[in-house]
């Protein structure tokens, strides 16, 4: 099963992410988790140790000319369109219990979206990860859905958008699957986020009539505290876990 999560910022992405990636995991399964948002730290809140100090493999500069042939941050030279990555999400992953863990780190983006060495090798390693690994995959994104293509878009088995009540993660939700119709990506469903009582429930199924919930995550303040205090929010007391075992069922 490989899933990605989107949705506008702050809206909840890696907290939902690690919730989801730490149920798998004692559900017994194995898990590749991507952290594909460069400004995020899926690692801390999956409740990695030193999780911030992974180096993100866009960074990783030699990794990056041996296998594509050309000096990271060029653009428009020579380089390879195919390089080897099939190796990377066993040797460059973070681990903890049955989940692996990678950082893709940020590409400086050059003009009309940037083909230089380093957005090529993130693109085969997604491309690779969606469609060979036989883990369950989960992809923290950033409020798009930049890493996946029409390659990418048919074994992505589900996208879920997490919104908020409020109208602006509306609006990313309905950006969002625009971005993923024109990629083929149709398999969209929502994770309602911070919701503090029934009518923020009933806010979001108003809004948003065509989309289908997968489930709705109560506003809670251990979750908050679990970010303050650097835990993951897995670890802590919450109802949201048993909302998130119930998405996985539904899933
Ligand atoms: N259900 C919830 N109840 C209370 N607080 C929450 C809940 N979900 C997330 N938060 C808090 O909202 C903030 C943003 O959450 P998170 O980092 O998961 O969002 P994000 O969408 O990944 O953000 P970004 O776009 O910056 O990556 C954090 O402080 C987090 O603790
Ligand atoms: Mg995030």
């Amino acid at each position: 099963m490989k899933l990605a999560i989107s949705g506008k910022g702050g809206v909840g992405k890696t907290t939902f992410s690690a919730l989801l990636i730490r149920t798998l995991n004692e559900m017994g399964k194995h898990v590749l988790a991507i952290d594909a948002d460069p400004d995020a730290n899926l690692a801390a809140a999956v409740g990695i140790a030193d999780g911030d100090r992974i180096t993100p493999i866009s960074e990783m500069k030699t990794l990056i000319y041996e296998r594509t042939e050309a000096q990271p941050g060029s653009i428009g030279g020579y380089f390879k369109l195919n390089p080897k990555v099939d190796d990377l999400p066993d040797a460059l992953s973070a681990r903890l219990e049955n989940i692996k863990l990678m950082r893709l780190g940020g590409v400086k983006k050059g003009g009309m979206g940037c083909i230089c060495p380093e957005s090529t090798l993130l693109k085969m390693l997604v491309t690779h990860i969606v469609l060979a690994r036989d883990e369950v995959v989960v992809m923290d994104m950033e409020a798009g859905i930049e890493h996946l293509g029409r390659g990418t878009a048919r074994a992505v088995n589900r996208l879920l958008v997490v919104v908020e009540p409020g109208r602006r993660s509306i609006e990313t939700a309905g950006h969002i699957r625009h971005l993923a119709d024109d990629i083929g990506l149709t398999s969209i469903a929502l994770i309602g986020n911070k919701i503090r009582n029934e009518r923020d429930e009933a806010f979001l199924r108003d809004r948003m009539p065509d989309f289908e919930f997968l489930g709705f995550l109560p506003h809670e303040d251990a979750l908050i505290e679990a970010d303050l205090s650097g835990k993951s929010p897995f670890d802590v007391p919450s109802r949201a876990r048993e909302v998130v075992k119930e998405i996985i069922d539904r899933l």
